[in-house]
């Protein structure tokens, strides 16, 4: 197959009442991980990347290791820009083969933030690709942004439905209690705001900060309409914990396969772990 927009995959998923796994990867191999995870829980995927990363590989590299993944799969895989609110970098992006963006004008007053993403909008229709916006501030550590919890703001539902009528946006995610990171306890998410704005609002919602939320919470969460999740900071820790047992067992290995394999097997099965919670597998 080749990369897919994840318009029509969000779309099947909020009908089917389940949700389909977006995951961040920063290597090679942790994009290889996720797309074998997709293959064999015949799931569907979205890869995604992060501004940071972007910069660190280049959009070319990555959409070009996408496009490689999505060639030898049999199921169908998006590759999404996570949080940008540099236009460069989502043109650059879409340029480059992405399928999906992010704009995030979530800090800037709601009339930008609904400026914003209807110029995204605009753009990425001319080419078929998905746009998401937020609405509403996730708190926590994401890449280089940071909101700390005293500025983080719960979506409101009304506002989310008029955001959707103005912009015309295909995906929304809106703050509902949780945060990116890890947390310090449980995640404080409030369900009956999921409800409230999943029945003022058609498209698919998206849970930001996947990481560390409890698997009944998050089945919950899908049963109430949320259609994405996003998970990063859980699989760039047990990835990076996969290597360094490597280096404890083996303070002299130096043959970068011999610590990429292990690491990306643990991310394999944490993906298809994180796929079962949704209820995607076997939806591909
Ligand atoms: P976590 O790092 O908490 O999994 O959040 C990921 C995320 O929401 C990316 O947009």
């Amino acid at each position: 197959m080749t990369l897919v927009s994840s318009t029509p995959m969000l779309a099947a998923a909020r009908a089917g009442g389940y949700c389909v796994g977006a995951f961040n990867v920063h290597t090679l191999e942790m994009l290889q991980a996720v797309a074998e995870a997709a293959e064999e829980a015949r799931s569907p995927l979205i890869i995604q990347s992060t501004v940071g990363t972007v910069k660190h590989l280049g959009a070319d590299y990555i959409a070009a290791a996408a496009k490689a993944a999505a060639d030898r799969s049999s199921v169908p895989i998006a590759l999404h820009l996570d949080h940008c609110s540099d236009f460069c970098i989502i043109m650059q992006c879409i340029r480059a083969g992405y399928t999906s963006i992010m704009i995030d004008a979530s800090h800037d007053p709601f009339e930008e933030n609904v400026a914003a993403t209807r110029k995204a909008v605009e753009v990425a229709e001319a080419v078929g690709i998905n746009v998401e916006a937020e609405l509403g501030r996730v708190g926590g550590v994401e890449d280089d942004i940071v909101v700390d919890d005293r500025d983080a703001l719960l979506a409101d539902p009304d506002e989310c439905a008029e955001f959707v009528e103005r912009t015309g946006v295909h995906t929304l995610a809106p703050a509902i209690g949780t945060a990116h990171g890890i947390y310090k306890g449980e995640p404080n998410i409030d369900f009956e705001r999921i409800g409230r704005i999943a029945s003022k609002v058609g498209v698919p919602l998206v849970l930001h900060g996947g990481s560390g939320i409890p698997d009944n919470q998050v089945r919950r969460a899908v049963a109430l309409g949320m259609s994405k999740m996003n998970v990063a900071t859980e699989l760039r820790i047990l990835f990076s914990d996969a290597i360094k047992s490597v280096f404890a067992e083996y303070p002299d290995e130096n043959d970068p396969r011999k610590y990429m394999v292990p690491a990306k097997l643990a991310l394999k099965a944490a993906a298809i772990e994180k796929m079962r919670v949704c209820g995607s597998i076997g939806r591909a």
